[in-house]
């Protein structure tokens, strides 16, 4: 049995990195939600920070006339050579589709977004959104289907981060000069307040305290790290085959003209 280092409890976790009155949080302390609206966005940050595990959340976004808004839900370092795996929701006028993208900054380079559409309306339930992070690879999940994997492919050159221990952070925020058809769709304030939901979130990692790693007695012999996840399996791959065919709309590696025809290292390489 793999440990759990948490479940679900907000108030706990986490602590509101701007605006407390607009975060609401439920009695059980097992869903927040963020609000935006013309005074101010609101976020969260967990009080730990993580080196390695699988953090799994399930979230709700805004729904409606959700043009200009973005929802983050992300790992980051924190430093200036900043390690930072990104989950960004950017939202759409009413009956379009939200776009997902994904970001990888390792030792302080980024670049690397990815973009797809979802299967499904990702605004009338909550689904759940993982990053498994381990010494071999940087798995993003949706509904524990692989939509993006970063291989540690560091002994050919290409940054993977490995060293700095990462907090897991969510907000929701005005992004109206880029996000929605790059930045042709502002947010339409009249039918704000835009809320966004957040709940029961697993954080399954090890913690970062005084320059040391911990890990809970079960899971000392790291799950995440053993040899069944140092890869996807045949079933993920299939699963993560079908994302990338039918929902990926945006590949930095595919966009030959932005890095003239210099492609980053890890484009040319393996995924598993
Ligand atoms: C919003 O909808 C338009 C039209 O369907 C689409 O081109 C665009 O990719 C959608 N998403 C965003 C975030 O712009």
């Amino acid at each position: 049995m793999a440990s759990v280092v948490s479940v679900g409890d907000f108030n706990k976790d986490f602590y509101i990195t701007c605006s407390p009155n607009h975060v609401n949080t439920s009695k059980d302390e097992h869903e927040r939600s963020l609000i935006l609206d013309q005074s101010s966005g609101s976020g969260f940050a967990s009080n730990d920070m993580f080196l390695f595990g699988q953090i799994d959340m399930q979230i709700k976004l805004v729904s409606g006339h959700s043009a200009g808004t973005v929802v983050a839900y992300y790992l980051t370092s924190d430093q200036p050579n900043r390690d930072e795996l990104d989950f960004e929701f950017l939202g759409n006028v009413t009956g379009q589709p939200y776009i997902l993208q994904t970001n990888i900054f390792a030792d302080g380079f980024d670049n690397r977004e990815e973009r797809m559409y979802l299967w499904f309306d990702p605004t009338k339930d909550f689904h759940t959104y993982s990053i498994l992070w381990n010494l071999h690879q940087i798995v993003f999940m949706v509904d524990w289907v692989p939509i993006r994997v970063y291989r540690n492919h560091a002994d050919k050159g290409v940054p993977f981060p490995r060293r700095q221990p990462m907090s897991i952070k969510a907000s929701l925020w005005n992004g109206d000069s880029w996000a929605t058809r790059g930045g042709h769709d502002k947010i339409d304030w009249s039918k704000g307040p835009f809320i966004a939901s957040f709940r029961n979130y697993k954080i399954d990692a090890c913690v970062w305290r005084g320059n040391a790693r911990f890990c809970r007695t079960d899971s000392e012999t790291n799950w995440w790290n053993k040899e069944r996840f140092s890869t996807l399996n045949w079933r993920q791959r299939k699963l993560f085959k079908w994302a990338i065919k039918y929902h990926l709309i945006y590949d930095y590696c595919k966009d030959n003209k932005r890095f003239n025809n210099i492609l980053p290292k890890e484009c040319s390489l393996p995924k598993y």
